[in-house]
């Protein structure tokens, strides 16, 4: 897979690395590790290196990430599953949601130590069976922090579709898209926020963990909204 950047993204990779670099200074945790390399992982990994955290992607096959390390620079690198969850200070979960029991058993002792766990994931019935079934009925927060217990988990990047995370946070008329964010641990809250607007995109957040059972494709949260909407669509669901 590789990903085509614009001039104008080289201009957002500027901007996005003196928000990082302010990041960095005030937060402590700097290294970030997605455990998933695909769509979503792999472009907020390497959208992240270029505006300067450092970031290591993983999927079961690290031998086939070598074309988006190349886009990504120095400071972006490819490992193993274990090898990421290791790596990072703050994970990103971005595998198919039926992914996370085997992830959880494997690796599940290490998540507590992590500053944030950023739940990308949707339980999909289609793509992930039975346990999608489960998450929706539970919400898709409570239902991944019931699998990885201890985690700080914060649920953000659901649904907005990958690829516009890669072309800066802004609609054509110049104003920023919100990016909802659900969760119950205010650290981690903020380490996901500085995240976010390194990306470009404005974070707002809408809720506790709870919450986060709308943050999903397909209900009124999903997709691009100004962070103003974002308030109004999740005042209207509390
Ligand atoms: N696509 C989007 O626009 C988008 C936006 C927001 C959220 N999401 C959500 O993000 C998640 C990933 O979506 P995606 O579109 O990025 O999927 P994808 O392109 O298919 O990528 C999935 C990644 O997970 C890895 N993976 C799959 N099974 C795994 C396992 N058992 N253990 C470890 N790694 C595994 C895959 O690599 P290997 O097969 O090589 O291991 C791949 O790197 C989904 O839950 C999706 O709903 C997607």
């Amino acid at each position: 897979m590789t990903i085509a950047f614009s001039r104008r993204d080289v201009l957002f990779a500027a901007v996005a690395a003196v928000v990082a670099s302010r990041a960095r200074a005030s937060d402590a945790p700097t290294r970030i590790a997605t455990v998933g390399a695909g769509n979503i992982g792999g472009t907020l990994g390497t959208v992240w290196a270029k505006a300067g955290f450092r970031v290591m992607i993983s999927s079961r096959h690290p031998e086939d990430l070598a074309d988006l390390v190349a886009v990504g620079g120095s400071n972006l690198k490819a490992g193993t599953v274990g090898e990421a969850i290791a790596y990072g200070d703050i994970l990103l979960l971005a595998v198919p949601y039926g992914a996370l029991p085997d992830i959880a058993k494997q690796y599940g002792r290490h998540f507590p130590r992590k500053a944030a766990v950023i739940d990308a994931t949707n339980p999909s019935v289609g793509r992930d069976g039975e346990i999608a079934t489960a998450a929706l009925r539970m919400g898709a927060g409570l239902h991944t922090a019931s699998l990885l217990p201890g985690a700080k988990l914060v649920r953000a990047f659901n649904a907005i579709g990958a690829a516009r995370f890669g072309q800066g946070g802004r609609f054509p008329d110049g104003t920023r898209i919100g990016v909802p964010i659900a969760g119950d641990d205010t650290p981690a809250i903020g380490y996901a926020s500085s995240l976010i607007s390194a990306t470009g995109f404005e974070p707002v957040l809408v809720g506790n963990l709870d919450f986060g059972r709308h943050l999903r494709p397909g209900t009124p949260l999903a997709g691009e909204h100004s962070p103003s909407e974002i308030k109004r669509i999740a005042a209207g669901l509390a």
